[in-house]
């Protein structure tokens, strides 16, 4: 048994990756080596607590140093796996009795007195499960999506929405050049938080979300009119998971239980081709918008979710998870994070304020 003094601790990341982790796994190691804590890193999620004994790395000065600035995760994710809590569409399943059983074998075997789970909310449902069963689990929200309840902003939505706002700027130059219409299709399952502010942030004409369905004559319309009106080009920016008024949405594949949304902008392109005439290109921004390196809001709100996750174990306050509220970085039960999802809420402000700039959703 480690001393009171002298902790050790786990952390491990999980489901999908996204800039900032890196800073998170930096702040966890800089705050929980200030108490002459041990921080021992699970490898590829919860996956790294099941074999005997433990897949893990030792966090230590030589491999926490300048991965601040890096995107993705020293540590390895998944989102799939034996821990897979949600099955799609907000169903949870619950985790077997035998898998968390020999997770706890691997904390008690290594004498961990807390695990900080970094994850969104597949992830936040795993932990809170395992939390039932008596882990001493802390959460730290993480998703580009910034879909999670019980938190303003999670890290890696910034470094998205940058994503989205430098691919408008260059998407505006070869439109107006070609007098062409763009539709730029964003990542965004549940959620169009991501295509409204990268949207916003790079002068889109029309942004179509899940929270608003659209209507394709109303978009086509709008082509048309800017058409008429002179303006050379019209950009469109689609989250992916964005629906039609009939319901429709657009399903790639199925994938360990979870659907893959893709499509709806080759089907925006070609109507709106077919509706106006107007020649019209598809770009899919896909999974560049979770590579590359973390933007600064992304590196410093990494680091404060990290070493506000180690205070929280130094408190003990299990089954708890690190939320941003109003400038500040507190916490609130991991039960109140996963409960429902953060949609854009009818009427948000930043709707409004893109509609009086004579932004299109197609309602
Ligand atoms: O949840 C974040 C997210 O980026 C979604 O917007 C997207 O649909 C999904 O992850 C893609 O995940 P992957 O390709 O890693 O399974």
């Amino acid at each position: 048994m480690t001393s009171p003094s002298r902790r050790r601790i786990g952390v491990l990341t999980s489901g999908g990756d996204c800039p900032g982790l890196n800073a998170v796994l930096r702040g966890i190691f800089c705050a929980a080596e200030e108490l002459g804590w041990e921080v021992l890193g699970f490898r590829d999620g919860f996956e790294g607590m099941l074999p005997k004994g433990g897949d893990y790395m030792l966090l230590n000065r030589e491999n926490t140093a300048g991965i601040m600035q890096v995107g993705g995760t020293i540590l390895g994710t998944t989102n799939k796996g034996h821990f897979t809590s949600k099955v799609g569409g907000g169903d949870k399943a619950v985790i077997p009795e035998d898998v968390i059983s020999r997770a706890s074998q691997t904390c008690r075997d290594l004498d961990l007195s807390a695990v900080i789970a970094i994850g969104g909310d597949g992830s936040m449902s795993t932990a809170l499960q395992l939390y039932r069963a008596g882990f001493p689990i802390i959460g730290v929200p993480k998703t580009i999506d910034n879909d999670l309840e019980a938190t303003a902003m999670t890290f890696g939505f910034d470094s998205a929405v940058a994503c989205v706002t430098d691919a408008l700027d260059r998407l505006h130059t070869t439109a107006a050049s070609h007098k062409r219409v763009i539709v730029l299709q964003v990542m965004g399952r549940h959620a169009g938080w991501i295509a409204l502010w990268g949207g916003l942030a790079g002068a889109a004409d029309a942004i179509l979300i899940p929270e608003i369905p659209f209507s394709l004559e109303q978009v086509a319309e709008f082509v048309q009119r800017r058409d008429e009106a002179g303006f050379k080009s019209t950009m469109i920016v689609v989250a992916e998971g964005a629906r039609t008024r009939q319901g429709q949405q657009f399903r790639k594949q199925s994938s360990n239980g979870e659907w893959r949304l893709g499509g709806i902008g080759e089907m925006l392109g070609h109507e709106i081709e077919a509706r106006t005439g107007k020649e019209t290109r598809v770009c899919v921004l896909g999974h560049l918008q979770r590579g590359g390196d973390p933007t600064t809001l992304d590196r410093i709100l990494g680091t404060r979710f990290g070493v506000k996750a180690v205070q929280l174990a130094r408190e003990e306050k299990f089954g708890t998870m690190v939320s941003y509220q109003n400038y500040e970085v507190l916490d609130v039960p991991i039960a109140d994070a996963v409960h429902r999802l953060k949609k854009v809420p009818p009427g948000n402000q930043l709707v409004e304020t893109a509609r009086a700039v004579g932004i299109c959703f197609g309602d």
